[in-house]
Formats: structure tokens, sequence, C-alpha cells
């Protein structure tokens, strides 16, 4: 049976059917247009799926989309200013070249606003510790670390 739920998701508030079974990936990709949102592992192992629900990163392959009823989704199509500039942490990441293919850029980016937004200062090893939850292919993660430490470093 389908449940009827309300959320804000970029902003904008939006009222969904959803099978109880269904996470909030694949409301996001399929029902929403977000493509943003990657899956990678779908086990909560790689963070490619991460976004921000209620300000906490969060890897929503394993977040049911009925648990985000009355909550605030941010990903990064909801992270541009209403001029569509780009978030500073988004212009660190072009900046410190700390994006390759791709894929996990977009998980790495809300984490790093979850960062940046908690305002406290961070050592480069302190911030290795805070994306361990992400695996990057492509293995950037110097250049990553570059970009975040440009916002929330010491
Ligand atoms: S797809 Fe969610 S953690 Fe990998
Ligand atoms: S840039 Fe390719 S997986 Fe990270």
């Amino acid at each position: 049976m389908l449940k009827i739920i309300h959320m804000w998701v970029n902003g904008r508030e939006v009222e969904l059917a959803v099978d109880p079974r269904e996470s909030l990936l694949e409301t996001l990709r399929e029902k929403l247009n977000l493509t943003s949102v990657k899956k990678g592992c779908g086990v909560g192992e790689c963070g490619a799926c991460t976004v921000l629900i209620d300000g906490i990163a969060t890897d929503v392959c394993l977040y049911l989309t009925m648990w985000a009823d009355g909550k605030h989704i941010l990903t990064t199509e909801g992270l541009k200013s209403p001029t569509g500039e780009l978030n500073p942490i988004q212009q660190a990441f072009i900046d410190e070249a700390a994006v390759q293919c791709g894929f996990c850029t977009p998980g790495l980016i809300m984490t790093a606003v979850e960062i940046v937004g908690s305002g406290r200062k961070y050592t480069r090893e302190e911030l290795r510790k805070q994306i361990a939850g992400h695996l990057c292919r492509c293995t950037g993660y110097e250049n990553i670390l570059n970009a975040m430490e440009k916002l929330a470093g010491c």
C-alpha cells in the first residue's frame, strides 16, 4: 500500500505517494529527477548517494523515503544561488581540480557542505577522517582535501 508523504526538497514542498520499501535514493533520482544523487554500492559503503537531511549528511540508499516525511532534503541541485552562481564549495572543487570522472563528487560536496556549515575548522588529518565514508574510484583524494581545506581548514 502506498503512503503519502510531504517533504521539502531543495526548498520546494513535495507531496508524493511512495512504496514503504522505496529508498530516498530511488525517489530523488527516479521521481524527482535529481540525478546528482548517485547509486554506487547501494549498501552504505561508498558515499555516492549522500545528501543532507535536516542538515545531516546521510547515505540515502539505506534511507526509506517514508522516513523523510516532514524533513528538509538538500542535494547539489539545490546549492546554486538564485542568480545561478555556484556555491563556494562547488567552486573550490573546480579551482582545485578535485573532480575527475565526477561520480563521487556530488556526495563529497554534500559532506563538505555539512562540514563547512558546522563553522568548525579542521586539520587536514581531521578532514581525511570526515570523508572516510566516501570512495573515489579515480583516487583524487589529495585534490578533494585541498578543496575542503580551503573552506574548512585550520
Ligand atoms: S550508494 Fe549509498 S553509500 Fe554507496
Ligand atoms: S572523481 Fe571519479 S570516482 Fe571520484
